[in-house]
C-alpha cells in the first residue's frame, strides 16, 4: 500500500513537472497549477486515499505527498517568472520605438503679412490702454458717411466712391463707421482701434485695390488735445518703423478739425502713412456726447500700406495672391 502510495505521489510529481516546462502561457500554467495542488486537483485526491494507510506509514507518505508539493509549486513559480519576463520581453519588442526613423513632414502654417502687422498694431495699443472694436463690412450710408459730417452734397465723398447695394447700404469705405457705433454704444472715456477690411470703386494696379484693410485709432475723454494725439501716433509709429523722423501736415478730413497727414521719414524720402485728427464736434454731437464737455483724437491707416513699406512688397496684389512662393518668405 506504501509502496504503491509513494509510486503515484513521485509519478505525479514527474508528470507535472514535465507538464509545468511544456507550459507556454501563464493561462496554461494557472490550469495545471489547479490541476495539481487546486483543491480538488490530483495530489489532494492522492492524499485522500491515505485514510486507509496505517499510523507508521501515514507521516512517512505525509512528508513524501509535502516534498512533492513543494517541488512542483517551486517549478510553477520558476515558470511563472520565465513565462512573464517573456511576456514583457514580446511586449517590448512588438512596441519598439525607432527614434533614428525619419518623421513625417506636417508643413507649418505662419502669419500672413497683413495679419502680422495687425497684431503688431493691436500688441502696440493695447499696451498704451487700447482695446479692439469692431463693426460691419456692409454699411448704411448713416455710419460710413453721414454720422461722420459728411452729408450726401460733401465734396469729400468723390474720394470714396465704393459698391452700393440695391437697398441703398454699402460697402464701407472706411474703418471710421466704427467710431459711430463704438460711441453709440459707450461712453467716454473711450480708447479703441478697430482693425477691419474696407472698399472702394478703384481700379486695381500695384498700389491700388478694391479691397484693403484699415486700423482706425478713436480716444474720447475730458481734456485730450492735439499734443495727446502727436504724442500716441509718434509712440506708435516708432514702435512700428523703429526710431524715424515723423511729421504732422495739415490736411482735411470732414470728420476731423484740425486734420493733419502724418509722414514719416523712410529711405531719405518722406512717405505718408496716416490720417488724423480732433474730432470735429459735429461727430461727437451726432452720437449725442456733448462737445463742451468732451474731446477726442482719431487716426486711420492702411494695413497694406504699412506691409508693403515694412516688408519692401513692391505690388499690393501679391498680398492677395496666395501664392505660396511669395508668403513662405514671412
Ligand atoms: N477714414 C480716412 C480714410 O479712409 C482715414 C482717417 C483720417 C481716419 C483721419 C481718421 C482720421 O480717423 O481722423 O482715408
Amino acid at each position: 500500500m506504501t509502496n504503491n502510495l509513494e509510486a503515484q505521489l513521485l509519478a505525479l510529481q514527474e508528470e507535472g513537472e514535465k507538464a509545468i516546462a511544456a507550459a507556454n502561457t501563464l493561462e496554461r500554467l494557472e490550469e495545471l497549477r489547479v490541476s495539481y495542488l487546486g483543491k480538488k486537483g490530483q495530489l489532494g485526491a492522492l492524499l485522500r486515499s491515505m485514510g486507509q494507510l496505517s499510523a507508521e506509514e501515514r507521516p512517512k507518505i505525509g512528508a513524501i505527498a509535502n516534498t512533492v508539493k513543494d517541488a512542483l509549486q517551486a517549478r510553477i513559480d520558476q515558470q511563472h517568472t520565465a513565462l512573464e519576463k517573456a511576456q514583457i520581453q514580446a511586449q517590448l519588442e512588438a512596441e519598439n520605438l525607432d527614434v533614428t526613423m525619419p518623421g513625417i513632414y506636417r508643413s507649418q502654417g505662419r502669419v500672413h503679412p497683413l495679419n502680422g502687422i495687425i497684431d503688431r498694431a493691436i500688441d502696440i495699443f493695447v499696451g498704451m490702454g487700447y482695446t479692439v472694436a469692431n463693426g460691419p463690412e456692409m454699411e448704411t450710408d448713416y455710419y460710413n458717411f453721414e454720422a461722420l459730417n459728411t452729408p450726401p452734397d460733401h465734396p469729400a465723398r468723390d474720394m470714396q466712391d465704393t459698391f452700393y447695394l440695391p437697398d441703398g447700404n454699402l460697402l464701407r469705405t472706411h474703418t471710421s463707421s466704427v467710431q459711430i457705433r463704438y460711441m453709440e454704444t459707450e461712453e467716454p472715456p473711450i480708447r479703441v482701434i478697430a482693425p477691419g477690411r474696407v472698399y472702394r470703386r478703384d481700379n486695381v494696379d500695384a498700389t491700388h485695390s478694391a479691397v484693403f484693410h484699415q486700423i482706425e485709432l478713436l480716444a474720447v475723454d475730458e481734456g485730450l488735445t492735439f499734443t495727446d494725439l502727436k504724442g500716441t501716433v509718434k509712440v506708435f509709429l516708432q514702435e512700428m518703423f523703429g526710431d524715424v523722423e515723423i511729421r504732422f501736415r495739415a490736411s482735411y478730413f470732414p470728420f476731423t478739425e484740425p486734420s493733419a497727414e502724418v509722414d514719416l521719414r523712410w529711405n531719405g524720402r518722406w512717405l505718408e502713412v496716416m490720417g488724423c485728427g480732433m474730432v470735429d464736434p459735429n461727430v461727437l454731437k451726432a452720437v449725442g456726447y456733448d462737445p463742451e464737455v468732451y474731446t477726442g483724437f482719431a487716426a486711420g491707416f492702411g494695413v497694406e500700406r504699412f506691409a508693403m513699406v515694412l516688408h519692401q512688397i513692391d505690388d499690393i496684389r501679391r498680398v492677395y495672391a496666395s501664392d505660396l512662393r511669395f508668403l513662405r518668405q514671412f
